[in-house]
């Protein structure tokens, strides 16, 4: 399921070595993004950063509060926008990047992200394990409803998260289990 190989004017997304020297994470709420990524970095010693810390930097205001004040399309205003800022300053340093888990259902930022030639991890798992986590994190979350709204939103950002060059299954997975598979599927380990 390997991507072929390539660099973008945008960045140096691949290594010398022809491996991805940025990853970016994606899948749905509860999905370990941001914790599998921080997990995923210290092991390989490169740099993380979570979209969503960018966009709250950005916004100077909280993920939460940009949906009740300003609303989804705003909100996706300002992903979008960090996601361009993000994608212009990759240098030689690697980076782990989590993404929210809209991000890459927008076609505008899946088409980004393929043409920067990085490495798209989606970390799968079954609607009703990722809202039992999403449960147990006590994280506000403005998408998040009850249990019926959360899988219709899952089935219907799947076939955009299958679109990823690459997959891991973390169900049942503890996080050292997860970032060694990541590391493991995309030759860096
Ligand atoms: C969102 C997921 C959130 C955050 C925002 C929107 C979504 O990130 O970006 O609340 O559309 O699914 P996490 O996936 O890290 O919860």
């Amino acid at each position: 399921m390997k991507r072929k190989a390539g660099s973008h004017p945008l960045g140096k997304p691949v290594g010398p070595s022809g491996r991805p020297s940025t990853v970016f994470l994606v899948g749905f709420m509860g999905a370990g993004k941001t914790v599998v990524g921080r997990r995923l970095s210290r092991r390989l010693g490169w740099d993380f950063e979570d979209l969503d810390d960018r966009i709250q930097t950005r916004e100077r205001r909280l993920i939460a509060q940009i949906f009740r004040e300003s609303g989804e399309a705003e909100f996706r205003r300002a992903e979008h926008a960090a996601l361009r800022e993000l994608l212009a300053e990759l240098g030689s340093a690697p980076r782990i990047v989590a993404l929210g888990g809209g991000a890459f259902a927008q076609t505008k930022n899946a088409a980004m992200l393929q043409k920067s030639g990085a490495a798209v991890v989606f970390l799968d798992g079954p609607a009703d394990e990722l809202f039992r986590r999403c449960e147990q994190e006590h994280i506000e979350r403005p998408l998040r409803h009850d249990a019926r709204q959360f899988c219709e939103l899952y089935e219907q950002r799947r076939p955009f998260y299958l679109k990823a060059g690459w997959r891991v299954d973390t169900s049942g997975k503890d996080l050292d289990t997860i970032a060694a598979e990541v590391a493991c599927s995309l030759g860096l380990q």
